[in-house]
């Protein structure tokens, strides 16, 4: 049992937080309509609120038109949105925190209706038979079409790029949104990729793109400011499924990148019970801290007991909450003071306006 806690300062070579409370991902639909921008108002206001967090990690951000998915998402390929961000990376840094941007392709978690009428892309042409949330409502997903390889160049070079915008934008790094069913778990994961090329088939091949947008992205970003999420028995959401190849692919990716030297790998425990799903890890933290010697960040569910017994036992350096920290700003004011935690409302979660987004009060002192 190690002494530190939630609270305690993180200092590896790469990172230096004030505490290991982070401010996970999460998609709230706010960015401004036109151009997919993320503004002063909104997104500036509500990071800087949660700017106490030893890290704070972005709603995940388009890397390119192609990526996009939902409404009132940010994006981080136009001029104009690195603009929008640099508002908001200088209002977290007056207050003295520290934010990355998560770098998002959805792939085929995506509707036409995002694309003039032309189909999402994905690593194979399968349904994922899920929900796409567009302009008009909830409208089913298509069949997408399958990336040729020139395709697949061309999205590496989208990432490429976009990790220099963020940089650009004042970000303090960026995590590759390689989790939770979107593109990059479509080629990691057998329901999604059925290629026959170099990015299927085998688990290096299945994870082949994540590393070639890890290289490139390498190549215009120290590597120190790279982290990257997985879900590895992300089971059930827009059609992914664990098989008997699933967990030993991320094995695999998990233990290649100690031959990197990232700022983090974040990983997700279960969103949803897996205990009766053949072939899914049930404890990711427990299996998968020995395979990486880098920092490891853990996620859901967490509250404050939790989180510093992960650290304490040694099973994770840093804690990632998603929803406590949309209803309590202050969530590291809390935890030091012992304060309770306000439930979060999840009506509110993707609506326009500031309605539970920016209204919840900090009660810290
Ligand atoms: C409203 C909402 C939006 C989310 N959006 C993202 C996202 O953009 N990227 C991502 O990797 N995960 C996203 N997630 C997942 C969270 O980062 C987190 O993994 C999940 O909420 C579990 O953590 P928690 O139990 O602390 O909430 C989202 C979750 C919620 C509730």
């Amino acid at each position: 049992m190690s002494k530190e806690n939630l609270l305690t300062p993180y200092n590896s070579d790469n990172l230096n937080l004030k505490n290991r409370v982070v401010m996970a991902p999460m998609t709230r639909s706010r960015a401004a309509n036109e151009g997919n921008v993320a503004t002063d108002e909104f997104q500036g206001l509500y990071y800087e609120q949660r700017a106490s967090g030893g890290l704070l990690i972005t709603e995940g951000s388009q890397v390119s038109a192609e990526a996009v998915g939902y409404i009132n998402t940010p994006g981080i390929y136009t001029d104009e949105q690195v603009e929008g961000w640099k508002k908001v990376t200088k209002r977290v840094h007056d207050k003295g925190g520290k934010i990355f941007i998560q770098l998002w392709h959805v792939g085929r978690v995506s509707h036409p209706d995002f694309h003039n009428g032309a189909l999402p892309v994905s690593a194979s042409a399968i349904n994922p038979n899920a929900k796409s949330f567009t302009y008009e409502g909830f409208k089913d997903t298509v069949t997408p079409k399958e990336l040729t390889i020139e395709d697949i160049k061309r999205t590496v070079k989208d990432f490429q790029k976009a990790g220099q915008n963020a940089i650009e934008a004042g970000f303090d790094g960026v995590e590759i949104h390689s989790s939770n069913g979107y593109l990059f778990q479509q080629f990691f994961n057998g329901c999604s990729n059925t290629r026959t090329d170099e990015y299927g088939g085998s688990i290096e091949n299945r994870a082949r793109f994540f590393f070639e947008v890890l290289d490139a992205m390498k190549e215009v970003i120290p590597q120190e400011k790279i982290g990257a999420r997985f879900n590895p028995s992300c089971h059930g959401l827009f059609g992914m499924e664990v098989d008997e190849q699933t967990i030993p692919t991320f094995e695999y990716i998990i233990k290649k990148l100690n031959d990197y030297n990232l700022a983090y790998v974040h990983l997700s425990e279960p969103f949803t019970d897996v205990s009766e799903v053949p072939f899914a890890v049930t404890e990711i933290a427990k299996h998968f801290r020995p395979l990486y010697n880098g920092t490891l960040m853990i996620n859901t569910a967490f509250d404050k007991e939790k989180g510093d017994k992960v650290i304490a036992d040694g099973l994770a350096d840093l804690v990632a909450f998603g929803k406590p920290y949309i209803s309590n700003p202050d969530l590291v004011g809390r935890f030091e003071q012992d304060l309770e935690i306000a439930t979060w409302d999840e009506n509110t979660f993707y609506t326009a306006g500031k309605e539970g987004y920016t209204d919840y009060p900090a009660i810290s002192k």
